[in-house]
This record gives C-alpha cells, sequence and structure tokens, in this order.
C-alpha cells in the first residue's frame, strides 16, 4: 500500500518525482525515496519523514537527471526505518528497484538468496526483487528475460519498478494486483500507482494489467505479456480529471476541501445515466440473492444501502465487510454482488469481486476512480465521478456512493411495486434539492459546529446511536471521529444500547443520538427513547436533529439543529454534520487530519 512512481525524459525529473510522490502521499507517507541515475551511476537517496522533509533532509532537488524512480511507503513488512525504505539496490550496484504489494514467498526466497551469496539490509519483503534481478540478468544477460523470471518466481503482489545502468535510457516496470500505469507525452513518459502521479504532466494513460511488463523510454514504450514475452496493444485512456482539482485550493486540508465539494458530487451523482441505475437495479432484482460489499466507509455506505434498498424496494440484501465475504457467501452464477469502493484498488473488496467471478457470479460496482481495478473487473460499474479524493478520510466520494444507492433504491422501488411512480418523482424532486441543502448546511452550521467540537475535544468516549437507517450514519460518524481525532468513538444501533452498553453511562462517555426526522414518527419515537434512557442515568446527549422548535433542554444536553427536510435526504444532512464535527476535532487537537497515523488511503494490502 505504497505509491511508486516514475519519469523519463525531463531534463530534471527530481523535481517531476518530488510532485508525483507528493501527489501519491494519500497512499502512505512514512517514508519515501528516490533512485536516479547520475553520471552514469545510480543514485539512491532515501530517508523517514514525509516527501517534502525528506527532500529537504536529502537535498534530492540538487540532483539532477533525466530518468528516475520514486516512492512513498505504508510500511506493512518491517518498521519505519531509513534502511526499510524504498529504493533498493542490487548487491551488484547495478538495479535499482521500488514495489508496491505484498511478497507472499519472500521469506524463502531471501534465504535461497543468502545461501548464494546475496546480502540483505532491510526487514522487507521488497528487497528481494533487485537481487532476484541481478541474480538473473548475471545468468541471461538480458533484462527482460531477468524481469521476467523474477516475476515467474515472485508470489504474491506487486506493481514494481526500476532503473538500471546496464540499461540507462530505460526504466522498466510490472504488475500483479498492485495498480501500474503509464502517463504519455510527447518525450517524456512516466509510470505510477494511478493518474495522480503524471496528472500535472499528462493526460494520456496507458493501463497495465496483471502479468503485463513494460519497457519504457523518453520516445516510447512497449507492454509485454510477461509468460509469452509476445508484445501487448494497448490503447490510449483520456484521464478526465484535472490536475487543479487533486490540489488544496485554499483550504487548509483535504478533508475540509473535499466536504466542502459535496453539493458538486451529490450533483455528479444525480447526473448518472438512468440506464447505469436501471442496469444495477436490473442486475440486483434478476439475482436470486444479491450482495452488497464494502470495507471502512463503503462497508457503511453499502449498510446506508442496505436500508434503503429494505427502505424503497422492499429487498433485504445481505451486507457484507469485504475481507469477510469469502468465509460467509456462497454464491453461483445465479447471485449478484455489488461491491462499493472509491479507489477501486482496495485489496479486500476487489478479493470479494474475484471470488465471485471465480464463482461465475455476476458482479458490479460503483467506484470512483476511473481505469481502476475494481472499474476494470466487474460486468457493470458505476463512475460516481467524485473528482479525486486526497484526503485519506473519505467524505465527499461515500456521499456520493450514497445518492446513487438512493436512486438504485428508488429504480428497484418502481420495478417491485413498492413505491408509485408519484413517490418516486417526489423523492427524485427531494434528492435534486440535496446539493443545495448540503450548500447551506456548510455555509450557515460550520462555525457552530467549531465551537462545538472545541468544546467537547477532550471527551474521550463517545458513543454513536442511530436507529433504522441512521444505524449505519452513526456506524460511519464513529469512524470519522476515530480515523481524523484518534478518539474512540462507538456507533451502535439504538435499540441495541439497554442490552449491555448502558452500563457504561456516566459523566466520562458522551453521546451522539442522530434523530429521524419527526415525519418517520415510529423511528422518531424509538430513537427518542434512546436519549431518554440516557438522559435518566444523567448521561450527556448531543442531539443532532430536525426539531426546528429549538433548544429542548430537557432532552438534548447539547444540540444540532437541521432544516427539516424529507426522510430520504435526512441522513445525508447527519453524515456532513458528523464530518466536520471530526474535522474540527481533529484540528483542535492538532492531529495530521489529512494523514492520519497508520493509515492509508488505498489500502492494497490484505
Ligand atoms: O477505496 P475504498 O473506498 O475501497 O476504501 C475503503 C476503505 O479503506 C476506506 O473507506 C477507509 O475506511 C477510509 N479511511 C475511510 O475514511
Amino acid at each position: 500500500m505504497c505509491g511508486i512512481s516514475g519519469a523519463i525524459g525531463l531534463k530534471d525529473v527530481s523535481n517531476a518525482l518530488f510532485e508525483s510522490i507528493r501527489n501519491l502521499e494519500y497512499r502512505g507517507y512514512d517514508s519515501c525515496g528516490v533512485a536516479l541515475i547520475e553520471k552514469k551511476r545510480l543514485l539512491v537517496k532515501k530517508n523517514i519523514g514525509e516527501v517534502e522533509s525528506v527532500y529537504r533532509k536529502e537535498n534530492i532537488l540538487r540532483h539532477r537527471s533525466n530518468i528516475g524512480i520514486a516512492h512513498t511507503r505504508w510500511a506493512t513488512h518491517g518498521s519505519v526505518t531509513k534502511d526499510n525504505t524504498h529504493p533498493f539496490l542490487s548487491k551488484c550496484g547495478k538495479f535499482a528497484v521500488v514495489h508496491n504489494g505484498i511478497i507472499s514467498n519472500y521469506r524463502l526466497l531471501r534465504e535461497q538468496l543468502i545461501r548464494e551469496g546475496y546480502r540483505f539490509h532491510s526487514e522487507t519483503d521488497s528487497e528481494v526483487i533487485p537481487q532476484l534481478l541481478s541474480k538473473f540478468y548475471a545468468k541471461e544477460k538480458n533484462i527482460e528475460l531477468a524481469l521476467r523470471k523474477t516475476m515467474n518466481v515472485l508470489e504474491g503482489t506487486f506493481a514494481l519498478a526500476f532503473i538500471t545502468t546496464y540499461l540507462p535510457d530505460h526504466i522498466f516496470c510490472a504488475k500483479r494486483e498492485s495498480p501500474l500505469m503509464l502517463g504519455i507525452a510527447d518525450e517524456t513518459k512516466f509510470i505510477g500507482s494511478d493518474f495522480n502521479s503524471f496528472i500535472d504532466f499528462t493526460k494520456n494513460a496507458v493501463i497495465i494489467e496483471d502479468g503485463e511488463y513494460a519497457v519504457i523510454s523518453k520516445d516510447g514504450y512497449i507492454v509485454k505479456n510477461s509468460i509469452t514475452g509476445e508484445e501487448v496493444a494497448k490503447t490510449i485512456m483520456k484521464i478526465e480529471w484535472d490536475s487543479e482539482t487533486s490540489k488544496k485550493g485554499g483550504y487548509p486540508h483535504y478533508m475540509l476541501k473535499e466536504i466542502y465539494e459535496q453539493p458538486q458530487t451529490v450533483q455528479n451523482a444525480l447526473d448518472i445515466s438512468e440506464d447505469d441505475i436501471a442496469d444495477l437495479s436490473n442486475m440486483i432484482s434478476k439475482a436470486r440473492q444479491a450482495y452488497l460489499v464494502g470495507v471502512g466507509t463503503t462497508f457503511y455506505v453499502a449498510k446506508f444501502g442496505k436500508y434503503t434498498l429494505a427502505n424503497l424496494a422492499g429487498q433485504f440484501l445481505p451486507t457484507v465487510s469485504s475481507d469477510e465475504f469469502m468465509s460467509l457467501a456462497n454464491v453461483d452464477s445465479n447471485d449478484f454482488v455489488l461491491a462499493v469502493s472509491q479507489s477501486g484498488e482496495t485489496y479486500d473488496t476487489l478479493s470479494a469481486l474475484r471470488y465471485a467471478k471465480l464463482n461465475k457470479c455476476p458482479t458490479g460496482a460503483i467506484v470512483n476512480v476511473m481505469g481502476s481495478t475494481m472499474a476494470r473487473l466487474v460486468d457493470k460499474v458505476i463512475l460516481q465521478g467524485s473528482g479525486p479524493e486526497i484526503s485519506v478520510i473519505s467524505t465527499k466520494a461515500a456521499i456520493s456512493q450514497m445518492a446513487i444507492l438512493v436512486r438504485i433504491g428508488l429504480h428497484l422501488g418502481i420495478k417491485n411495486k413498492k413505491i408509485s411512480k408519484q413517490t418516486y418523482k417526489k423523492h427524485m424532486k427531494d434528492l435534486r434539492e440535496l446539493p443545495e441543502i448540503i450548500h447551506g448546511i456548510l455555509n450557515e452550521r460550520s462555525g457552530f459546529i467549531h465551537r462545538i467540537a472545541h468544546r467537547y475535544c477532550q471527551v474521550k468516549h463517545w458513543l454513536y446511536l442511530g436507529r433504522g437507517i441512521y444505524y449505519p450514519i452513526a456506524l460511519e460518524s464513529a469512524l470519522k471521529m476515530k480515523e481524523v481525532a484518534y478518539v474512540h468513538a462507538e456507533g451502535m444501533p439504538g435499540g441495541f444500547l439497554k442490552h449491555g452498553t448502558l452500563a457504561m453511562i456516566d459523566e466520562n462517555i458522551n453521546s451522539i443520538v442522530f434523530m429521524p426526522p419527526k415525519e418517520d414518527k415510529k423511528l422518531y419515537e424509538s430513537t427518542l427513547h434512546c436519549v431518554e434512557e440516557i438522559r435518566a442515568r444523567s448521561g450527556f446527549v448531543l442531539g443532532i436533529h430536525f426539531d426546528a422548535r429549538g433548544k429542548n433542554k430537557d432532552l438534548f444536553s447539547e444540540e444540532l439543529i437541521l432544516p427539516s427536510v424529507s426522510p430520504v435526504v435526512a441522513p445525508f444532512l447527519q453524515v456532513v454534520i458528523a464530518q466536520l464535527l471530526a474535522y474540527f476535532t481533529g484540528t483542535s487537537l492538532k492531529r495530521n487530519v489529512d494523514k492520519p497515523r497508520a493509515l492509508a488511503k488505498s489500502v492494497t494490502v490484505g
């Protein structure tokens, strides 16, 4: 779960590599490094820390070269040390390698290589790669053959790239399961884990598929199959994202910028063609059993989808955290698996989909990143068009996925005769007003939420409670608080409280209750019971509700009042409030908001 990049053909690649791995930092930011060919020799500069500080510490910009590779790390094998930082050099000193993924048989390979006289300087799985390249090159005297042989003995996943003084005008790269693509400009070529690595230089991309490798020079590239060695014809894909949308644009953090982009991302979700929505809804209704999968935030979004489809279409879809899917679901060609993923590269969700495909089960996905592995893997993809989400914390992508799931629910509702055309129209009208309402909330409530966050940022434990569709909202909101602020927050169905957790209520634990609009009478009243249960034990309750009458001192200890809206859009507003609360708690506690400790944006390892 690291970022790799490379550039060839520019007068000075150090600067381009700096921009490139800085744009990939969301994939990992423990440590980073660069390898260049300077005066016909390999130069490796690396250290622990974020890209900017490592570049400064190592004075990397003073080295000029027209070829180089770079890496930003999220530690999996081996702690965060300079020795464990990529690039790694081969024993012969002629190969420098960067790697993203996990080499599962590295212990075996390493022992074998040590017996053959190779020395290792790191605890990583990746360091076997340069040694294998060097070993096979010594026999074959051919770089491509050495690479193919290396790929052949590596088990596990990789996107790897290397430069070598044997062929100093070329970058080599190869892929199995971890993402890899080329950026193509006239006299400059790039490689990267995703578009962000070269979007500042070109919008032309070539996607490398599993089992392929590429040889790149400044003037061209060739992609080959690693088993047959035959050339693979590739088409160039135009990236629709604009490099400006990947920048902070005056906001202190990407998270805040992305929260403020939500009116637009919801609008983009509403602009997705009805045909695309109908395709997924038909696949669900055709299936004997349809499942929803996702992980982290997208698991909670999928859970939101579960309630939406049950409420609007009377259809129950088991919803499983992607990492548990294989242990639970026994799928075949009669079933259907619908995945939700921002990056389209998440290992656990890809594994669930690959498992479904292996069992001939049709698959679909709601994905943000075009060209991602998931977008290409499934039978039907909806590209949500939320634009680049850079902060590790998912906000705008999640809310857009929720809107798409509501649209699928409405379509299915008509199909299943659970809602009338009129109700459909009414809900669609409400949804269309959502961007404007979110816009209003952001403008009018941010200051107040900031003050609340500041007031309560020292609270160590929070319970997040919601019933019905507000239960996944509580879960997602609690996750936001945990990852942004490192504050313990536990999401729970409101009805679950009295079955144990109520015993915890005292002055050390605060609760947030996500109230439905009053119109949703049953849900509203049952949620109110949780509030009363807590208040009866003198517990603190922050109520997020839609009751415009304002302060009700007996009911809530603190309250956040939202404009009265229809039940179909109400959960969206709750999410926005919880995002802001987490964000401002994080900033009040001086957390690294966009890059929380120990996390990475795209979790491409299992
Ligand atoms: O790229 P994906 O949506 O598949 O990622 C899934 C999770 O890793 C992701 O949602 C994670 O939980 C985020 N940190 C949430 O903010």
